[in-house]
């Protein structure tokens, strides 16, 4: 079975019989399909243990693994883009790598080691290169997480674990894709508290979101905006991406202190606004101003930023009754303007003067 052997990483064979299907790219959503083939590497006796690209497969874990009761668990999300011209390349991987070894400290889950966690993603992508998709706004979303696999129920670290990574040919986050969302600001719900795990990539954050964007949903609105757990003032970000806001001709952010993702695309579009010759301040602004400048005409824009959403312009925030119309619900201009160097540099349509792009052949 085993083909290819590197010190720790074995490439097993992919029988024909457990190949897929590919969708068109005009039918693609955002993770609901598979490639053919997965990454599986086990930590157990104090070490890890060589990684092995599999068929893609399900697991078999105890029930009493630690993952089900207490959910250590974290994840990243990247993305490997088929350029214009062909050549295939992935995002910043190494700020992925660099932020799951961060989350792993916070959840006490052993780190993984940078290069590996890149090296092994290029040689992922490489052998499952045919399913990804070349239309614009389409990539090849890639999904490594790690996973608590002892079957003990004491409230403690696990000692074993697994590191796998999924990969899904992918439309992007929103069906609106860069047409305006809709999000309403959460005045009830906390998504994470000072000295918590927001900043951390771990998927409790995730289900602690799930019952107020469900409120949400209900009344129309594809995600939450949520506040700063003390005061519920000051806004912080969204269920899967960082915010922006255009108020006074300068670009806001939250700040990064603890509470927030330390998203990728922000950073990018934070380089990018600044290039462009924008004003950008990482400042925390308080829902208050932000809708007293809607309602000035003095916030222009909103903009939501990550991998699976990319720039996602917000048309429409609701905040306790008041219902806001942000640019007469259009895309705004620099939204735009960031939109179009962003995705040119991933798609090769822009010079990369950044060095964010990482070919997965040279
Ligand atoms: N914030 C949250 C809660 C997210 O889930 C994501 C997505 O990963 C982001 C922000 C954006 O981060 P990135 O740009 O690294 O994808
Ligand atoms: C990402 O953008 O990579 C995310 O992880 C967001 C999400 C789908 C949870």
């Amino acid at each position: 079975m085993e083909s290819v052997t590197h010190s720790d990483l074995i490439i097993e064979e992919l029988p024909p019989e457990m190949m897929k299907q590919k969708i068109p790219d005009d039918q693609l959503t955002f993770g609901t399909e598979f490639t053919d083939r997965m990454l599986l590497r086990e930590y157990k006796n104090g070490a890890w243990q060589p990684a092995r690209i599999m068929p893609f497969q399900n697991f078999s874990l105890s029930p009493a693994a630690l993952v089900f009761h207490y959910g250590q668990a974290i994840f990243e999300g990247l993305k490997a883009f088929r350029q214009n011209n062909g050549r295939i390349v992935l995002f910043r991987p190494d700020m992925n790598a660099e932020r799951m070894w961060n989350s792993a400290k916070r959840l006490v889950m052993p780190p993984l080691d940078k290069e590996f966690f890149v090296d092994s993603i290029k040689t992922l992508v490489r052998l499952e290169k045919d399913w990804i998709p070349s239309k614009k706004g389409t990539a090849l979303y890639i999904r490594p997480t790690m996973i608590a696999t002892q079957p003990i129920l004491g409230v403690r670290p696990s000692e074993e674990y697994y590191y796998f990574v999924i990969l899904s040919p992918s439309a992007p986050y929103f069906k609106e894709g860069f047409s305006p969302t809709k999000i309403k600001v959460e005045d009830k719900y906390t998504r994470a508290a000072p000295g918590g795990v927001g900043e951390a990539k771990t998927a409790g954050n995730y289900a602690a979101s799930l019952y107020a964007a469900k409120l949400a949903k209900q009344e129309g609105y594809s995600q939450v905006l949520w506040l700063d757990a003390c005061q519920k003032k000051y806004v912080e970000e969204v269920g899967a991406m960082n915010i922006a806001f255009v108020l006074d001709d300068t670009i806001y952010t939250s700040p990064l202190k603890g509470t927030i993702l330390p998203g990728i695309t922000r950073d990018s579009v934070l380089q990018i606004s600044k290039d462009l010759g924008y004003k950008v301040k990482e400042e925390s602004l308080a829902i208050d101003t932000i809708v007293e400048g809607i309602e000035s005409g003095s916030l222009t824009e909103i903009f939501g930023m990550g991998t699976a959403a990319i720039i996602s312009p917000v048309g429409e925030i609701k905040y306790k009754d008041k219902v806001l119309q942000i640019n007469n619900g259009n895309i705004g201009e620099k939204t735009k303007a960031i939109y179009d160097e962003l995705t040119g540099i991933q798609y090769g349509i822009k010079e990369d003067k950044y060095g964010w792009i990482v070919p997965v052949e040279e």
